[in-house]
């Protein structure tokens, strides 16, 4: 099928950052969110993005007026409808997530593919609950979207392969590389990412090292371009957690346990940079 217009559900770090890819690959962009001051924010922050890739000449200003001109923002979830392809990019909170399918679902064409930007949670369980498991999959960006060349594709149990092929195509027109995944636990990236930064806080709990030799150990000893709380804190501490315990339950296996201090941290609200305070104190 042919995928031109993309619709975007979430403004947040995730939402803008793919909106501002697909707009900049020619794709016209819907994105909506819940609040106005949500959206605001979101092209504000896109613009930043756009004018930091042309002063440092990655695109041109033609480029970056193209990309702006493309991307529509709406409240309203039904103004969605005309989209080729879904990217949901909300919450990291399931219900959620089926809440929006759910409204969405019935203003879609039969034909629209819809994805989750999930960093975590079973794409099979959430396709089972809407209209079309075989036209649903996981589109996993990494963070800072426009600077990561991957995206994790992942399939979900009954996810046919024209969808599978069509979200490809998208990908490789964005320039970045694709890596398919099946569906467990995590997926590829943050099976292996999560418990490395989970480990991280386990040495800073058991006084192994401090905040910053940890870091620096990880940048200069294994060429890291961020140590690991350091990245932890960029992600955002909740996320961490909530996607080890993802792992936790999902496998069943305690090398997964969440450290206790990150828990601790979350539970302080200090959550990384998004909240001013995480491993490092950014106020
Ligand atoms: N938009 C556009 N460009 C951006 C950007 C953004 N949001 N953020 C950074 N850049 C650009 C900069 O302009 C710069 O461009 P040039 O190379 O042309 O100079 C380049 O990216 C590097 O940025 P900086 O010089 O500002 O800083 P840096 O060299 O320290 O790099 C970083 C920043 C790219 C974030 C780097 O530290 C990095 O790669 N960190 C690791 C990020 C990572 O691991 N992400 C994955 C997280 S896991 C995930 O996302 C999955 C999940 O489900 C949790």
């Amino acid at each position: 099928m042919n995928i031109e217009t993309i619709g975007i559900v979430g403004a947040g770090q995730m939402g803008n950052g793919i909106a501002h890819v697909m707009a900049l690959a020619g794709y016209e962009v819907l994105m909506t969110d819940v609040s106005q001051d949500a959206l605001d924010k979101a092209m504000e922050v896109m613009r930043r993005n756009l004018e930091r890739q042309v002063s440092r000449e990655k695109i041109s200003q033609a480029d970056m007026t193209g990309a702006l001109s493309r991307i529509d923002t709406t409240l309203s979830l039904t103004d969605l409808g005309r989209s080729d392809l879904i990217i949901e990019a909300a919450t990291e909170r399931e219900t959620v997530k089926q809440a929006i399918f759910e409204d969405l679902i019935p203003h879609l064409k039969p034909e629209t593919i819809l994805t989750s930007n999930t960093s975590s949670i079973s794409i099979t369980r959430l396709a089972s609950r809407t209209d079309r498991p075989e036209k649903f999959m996981g589109f996993h960006f990494m963070n800072p979207v426009p600077v990561m060349s991957l995206v994790e594709l992942i399939r979900g149990i009954a996810t046919d392969k024209e969808t599978y092929d069509a979200c490809l195509q998208v990908v490789e027109r964005l320039g970045k590389t694709a890596a398919s995944a099946e569906d467990f636990p995590g997926f590829i990236v943050n099976r292996i990412l999560m418990p490395m930064i989970n480990e991280a806080v386990y040495t800073l709990y058991e006084g192994v090292g401090n905040v910053r030799s940890i870091d620096q150990s990880m940048k200069l000893g294994a060429n890291h371009p961020m140590g690991p709380l350091e990245l932890a804190d960029f992600i955002g501490l909740d996320t961490c957690l909530a996607i080890m315990n993802v792992l936790h339950d999902g496998l069943a296996d305690t090398k997964y346990r969440p450290c206790p201090l990150l828990t601790k941290y979350v539970e302080a609200g200090w959550l990384g940079r998004k909240a001013g305070r995480g491993f490092y104190d950014y106020r």
